[in-house]
């Protein structure tokens, strides 16, 4: 297929709030019909949402989630997360408790994503939540993979539309390199807002509320709302965890070193605050994340600078310290899977 046959410029995305529905002008778009027709067909489309672009499938059929692992070269024992237009919709496919009606309430739609137990009805595939009693559950801010749910009437199976194991893409080029070929539509809408993926939160009753994955919301404000910390996934043999967080991913193909204090001739150096490491000026090449040390700015910015300074003429990246603060968390957690070997 041809690069251009394969993107699709979405021109005003319009969306009802509260169900997601698509506006008329939306729903006549013929990007949108072609998008909604190759979904119901089990088609592959990518379609960004404001953490990162997912690549999407109906997540009731298993042939078409079968394709998305086969596109991502991605173990089948790594669960998907559903995209929903609205919790009234989630609330169909999960049983939602207290907490978990407490943080849909207040974060969605947004970047959080929760596991609960499956509704009995639900008719998300197995493929889709590998097997598990549970199911990750996401209406995303992102009015245009809310309108392509509601209207095919389906949940969206997507996880980030990126091979298995490297960074997650932030621009529709990224999605174009390493997918092109494989999948059938992408919807590029520019930049991602948040930059890094959602925060995964676990809730079932008998188990502490626990946090799969940092990401996209800082765990402060999760706490504030719970009214109660969370719980760090695998810290004790109460916490569930993520078959998704295996140590290596998000990997670049040159080594990454971290909280770098000083950096070596060769190197190419991702800074981050106003302050550089000592040496940087034997730098390669320096990307800044956040000159001002902002750490949503940062989060942002994060994966494309990976991609950026992942060239052959560097003998790695060296990382500036960043604080945990906000959504420091986040991004040290995807640094240190990046800098795993
Ligand atoms: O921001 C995001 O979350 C993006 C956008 C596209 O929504 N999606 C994304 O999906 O990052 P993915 O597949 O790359 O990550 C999903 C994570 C994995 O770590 C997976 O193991 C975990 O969610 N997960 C999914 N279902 C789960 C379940 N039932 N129990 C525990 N972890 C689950
Ligand atoms: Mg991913």
């Amino acid at each position: 297929m041809s690069e251009q046959s394969l993107r699709w410029h979405p021109e005003t995305c319009v969306i009802d709030e509260k169900s997601g529905a698509a506006s008329s002008t939306l729903a006549s778009d013929a990007g949108f019909v072609r998008a909604c027709k190759l979904l119901d067909d089990g088609g592959l489309v990518a379609v960004p949402t404001e953490t990162v672009y997912g690549l999407a499938a109906d997540a009731t059929n298993p042939a078409a989630v079968a394709r998305i692992f086969a596109a991502k070269d991605r173990p089948s024992f790594n669960p998907l997360i559903s995209h929903l237009p609205s919790l009234e919709a989630a609330k169909t496919h999960g049983l939602f408790n207290d907490a978990a009606l407490r943080l849909a309430e207040a974060f969605w739609p947004g970047p959080l994503t929760l596991v609960v137990p499956r509704h009995p009805s639900s008719p998300i595939a197995d493929l889709t939540s590998a097997g598990l009693d549970t199911v990750a559950l996401r209406v995303p801010d992102a009015p245009l993979m809310r309108a392509l749910a509601y209207q095919l009437d389906k949940p969206l199976a997507a996880p980030s539309a990126n091979r298995s194991g490297r960074v997650s893409p932030t621009l529709a080029s990224h999605v174009a390199e390493e997918l092109s070929g494989r999948i059938d539509l992408i919807a590029d809408q520019g930049a991602c807002r948040v930059g890094v993926e959602s925060s995964v939160v676990q809730c079932a009753d008998g188990h502490p509320v626990t946090l799969l994955r940092p990401g996209g919301l800082a765990t402060d404000d999760l706490e504030r709302v719970l009214g109660a910390p969370l719980q760090r996934a695998g810290t004790n043999d109460q916490t569930p965890s993520s078959p998704g967080m295996l140590s290596a991913h998000y990997a670049p193909s040159v080594p990454v070193r971290l909280k770098a204090s000083r950096i070596e001739a060769g190197e190419a150096l991702l800074a981050f605050g106003p302050d550089l490491p000592e040496g940087a000026e034997k730098a390669v090449t320096v990307l800044n994340l956040s000159p001002s040390g902002d750490s949503f700015e940062a989060a942002q910015k994060l994966f494309a600078s990976l991609r950026a300074l992942d060239r052959d003429d560097v003998s790695g990246i060296a990382v500036a310290p960043i604080p945990d603060a906000g959504l420091g968390e986040a991004i040290n957690d995807r640094l240190k899977r990046a800098a795993h070997r």
